[in-house]
């Protein structure tokens, strides 16, 4: 039976990149339904009012913005646009990711560079202007102490099991997935005095439009029919089973909340049981 949804996130401004559809979609719903402002931050226009006209009919509260993270300017505009909105940010869920599969032999810089644009700089540039604007908003008094009573700032960094590991066939992904765990520490570390916590979680298979890509091209690689890949990666799954949006969502609301306080620059796993460490 699904824990009950609370209202732990009240009045709290989140912003989710890329939550336009897949595990973002259901991270953004999910804050919603705990009381947050969810600003969905995403480059398809279309989805974006979709989610955020879901959101408000169930009753919640939503933004729809597009964005295109890869371009710092874009972000430093939403972050400014957001404040002058709503006054703060609570929250940042640097959900937006892309991936292009290919073998080692075959990545090129141009599937390469894209990747990187979003999944390791527009993740960084996203976190760094956003933590700029947490930090403004802790009192002087505290920022004189350098020990903040309480948090001032939750972010929530998109890594992966392809994050823990190295993948032959996704090397370029696989990458920056372990980039966003160093990022999550660093930041961990340097926003720390004004207990800002920065964890990352890593999920494992969740069937979204990404992994409909990433099945088509493996899949085709190895002469397998559609749906064969991800079955046969489901099977090896200790848990037996694929990640739903909601599971991934009920980790990162946790990591959200205040009882998550004393956690920072840890990567949570969140995968069924694939990465035992
Ligand atoms: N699906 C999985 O099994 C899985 C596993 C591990 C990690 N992840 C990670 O979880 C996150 C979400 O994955 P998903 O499966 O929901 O992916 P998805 O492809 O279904 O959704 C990604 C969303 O990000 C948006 N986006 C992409 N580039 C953007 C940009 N430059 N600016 C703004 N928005 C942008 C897309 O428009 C899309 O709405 C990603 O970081 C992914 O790497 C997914």
């Amino acid at each position: 039976m699904p824990t009950p949804i609370t209202s732990r996130h009240q009045g709290k401004i989140a912003i989710v990149t890329g939550s336009g559809q897949g595990i973002g979609r259901g991270v953004a719903v999910r804050l919603a339904q705990e009381g947050a402002t969810v600003v969905i931050a995403e480059y398809n226009q279309q989805n974006a009012d979709a989610v955020a006209n879901d959101i408000k009919a169930a009753g919640g509260s939503a933004l729809a913005y597009p964005i295109d993270i890869s371009s710092v300017q874009q972000i430093e505009t939403m972050v400014s646009e957001v404040v002058r909105h709503f006054g703060r940010i609570d929250i940042l869920v640097n959900n937006a990711g892309l991936n292009k599969p290919a073998p080692l032999f075959d990545l090129t810089p141009d599937l390469w560079d894209p990747i990187h644009q979003v999944n390791e700089r527009g993740l960084f540039f996203c976190l760094q202007t956003v933590a700029k604007q947490m930090v403004a908003q802790v009192p002087d008094e505290v920022k004189q102490q350098r020990r903040a009573p309480r948090s001032y700032g939750k972010i929530v960094n998109f890594s992966s099991v392809a994050g823990r590991s190295g993948r032959p066939y996704d090397a370029a992904y696989s990458a920056t997935k372990w980039a966003v765990l160093s990022i999550t520490q660093s930041a961990a570390a340097y926003l720390a005095p004004y207990n800002i916590n920065v964890n990352a979680v890593c999920p494992g298979l969740v069937p979204t439009p990404m992994w409909d890509n990433i099945d088509k091209v493996q899949g085709t690689r190895q002469g397998l029919p559609p749906g064969d890949w991800i079955r046969q990666s489901i099977d090896r799954i200790p848990l037996k089973r694929a990640a739903t949006a909601e599971d991934i969502a009920a980790a990162v609301s946790f990591l959200c909340s205040e009882d998550a306080d004393y956690i920072t620059g840890q990567a949570l796993n969140v995968d069924g049981g694939i990465e035992m460490n």
